[in-house]
């Protein structure tokens, strides 16, 4: 009992440790505790890009990149990637792009950077606190969960923010109710179908795809209605 109560992960945890250290830390008060947490604090979160940014409205938006082109890890790896200059410079070498589509000065950072052989110093938007020590980022995207889901829509986005709060209550609501939220994995970027989609579920509409329907069936049986709730989990 006290070993679920208090893993070690929970060492790292400051108010844990006060709290345990004026009485016993039960169950109860925990889960008010933390529904009691703010839910909403970092959503809209969005620091100044270096040089001009990085467009996604542009990129993934009106010329129709798929978020895998630069994004390139999220089906295999526990952490999403960020592209080097190199993937930017397939296309920003100078004199690449036809005159009429070449943003020139506004590129002139991008160029700078590869130049110097230095990597862009992109300021990070989504970061989970280190006590959370397992979040399968591919697992979820494999699963046919869309970055729509957790990330909003990023085609729309000439900066991005985070549009989600990334708290607790946050992945439970999902793991609880995972029938709301799978499209299947062929269709997981492709966010203007998806938000459109899901948004018609939200109403009612059974419209899951044939994909999808068999991935909600397994996860249902499989994994604990859907995603786990055990502390340890997400919590090691
Ligand atoms: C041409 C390359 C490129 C494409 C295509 C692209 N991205 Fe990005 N993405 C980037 C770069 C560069 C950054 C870092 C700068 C920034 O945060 O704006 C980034 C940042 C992000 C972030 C924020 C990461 C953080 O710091 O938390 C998310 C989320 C994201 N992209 C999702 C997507 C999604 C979803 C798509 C597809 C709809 C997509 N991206 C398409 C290059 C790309
Ligand atoms: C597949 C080709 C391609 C790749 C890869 C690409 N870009 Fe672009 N980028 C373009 C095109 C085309 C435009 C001009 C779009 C327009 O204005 O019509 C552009 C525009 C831009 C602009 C100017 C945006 C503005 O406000 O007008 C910046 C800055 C930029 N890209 C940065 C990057 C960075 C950083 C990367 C790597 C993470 C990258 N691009 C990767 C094709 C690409
Ligand atoms: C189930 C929710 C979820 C889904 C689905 C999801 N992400 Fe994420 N993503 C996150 C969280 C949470 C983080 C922060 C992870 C951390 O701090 O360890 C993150 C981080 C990122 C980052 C930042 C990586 C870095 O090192 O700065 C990028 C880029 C990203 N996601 C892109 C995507 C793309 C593209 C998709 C769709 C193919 C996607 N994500 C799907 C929740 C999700
Ligand atoms: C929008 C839905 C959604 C959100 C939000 C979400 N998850 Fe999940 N998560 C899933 C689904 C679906 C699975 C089942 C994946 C599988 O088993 O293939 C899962 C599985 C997991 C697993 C277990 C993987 C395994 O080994 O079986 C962990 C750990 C996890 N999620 C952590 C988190 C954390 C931490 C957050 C919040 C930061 C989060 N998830 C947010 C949908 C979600
Ligand atoms: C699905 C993943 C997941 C599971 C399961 C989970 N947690 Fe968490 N927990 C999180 C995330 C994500 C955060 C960070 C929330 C934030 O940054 O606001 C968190 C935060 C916390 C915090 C710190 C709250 C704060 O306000 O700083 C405590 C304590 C905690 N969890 C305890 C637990 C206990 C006890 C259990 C089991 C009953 C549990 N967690 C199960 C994902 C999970």
């Amino acid at each position: 009992m006290s070993n679920m109560l208090f893993p070690r992960w929970m060492n790292a945890l400051p108010t844990v440790a006060a709290i345990g250290a004026v009485g016993g830390l039960t169950t109860a008060a925990l889960g008010t505790w933390y529904w009691a947490t703010p839910e909403f604090w970092e959503v809209g979160y969005m620091p100044t890009q270096p040089g001009t940014g990085f467009n996604h409205q542009i990129h993934a938006g009106r010329l129709g990149m798929d978020c895998r082109y630069c994004h390139t890890n999220v089906e295999d790896s526990h952490w999403a990637n960020i592209p080097t200059v190199n993937t930017c410079m397939g296309c920003h070498t100078e004199g690449k792009l036809a005159q009429q589509f070449d943003p020139g000065e506004k590129v002139a950072f991008v160029r700078e950077a590869y130049a110097a052989d230095q990597s862009i110093p992109w300021r990070r938007i989504h970061k989970l606190p280190d006590y959370v020590g397992n979040f399968p980022h591919h697992m979820h995207v494999d699963a046919g969960v869309s970055c729509y889901s957790c990330h909003g829509q990023i085609r729309g986005m000439p900066v991005v923010y985070q549009d989600q709060s990334l708290s607790m209550g946050w992945c439970l609501d999902c793991h609880r109710n995972v029938e709301d939220n799978i499209v299947g994995p062929s269709k997981v970027t492709d966010l203007v179908w998806v938000e459109e989609h899901l948004k018609e579920r939200a109403r009612g509409a059974d419209n899951a795809t044939p994909e999808a329907k068999r991935i909600i069936e397994s996860l249902k049986s499989s994994v604990a209605e859907g995603g786990p709730q055990n502390c340890g989990a997400c919590h090691q």
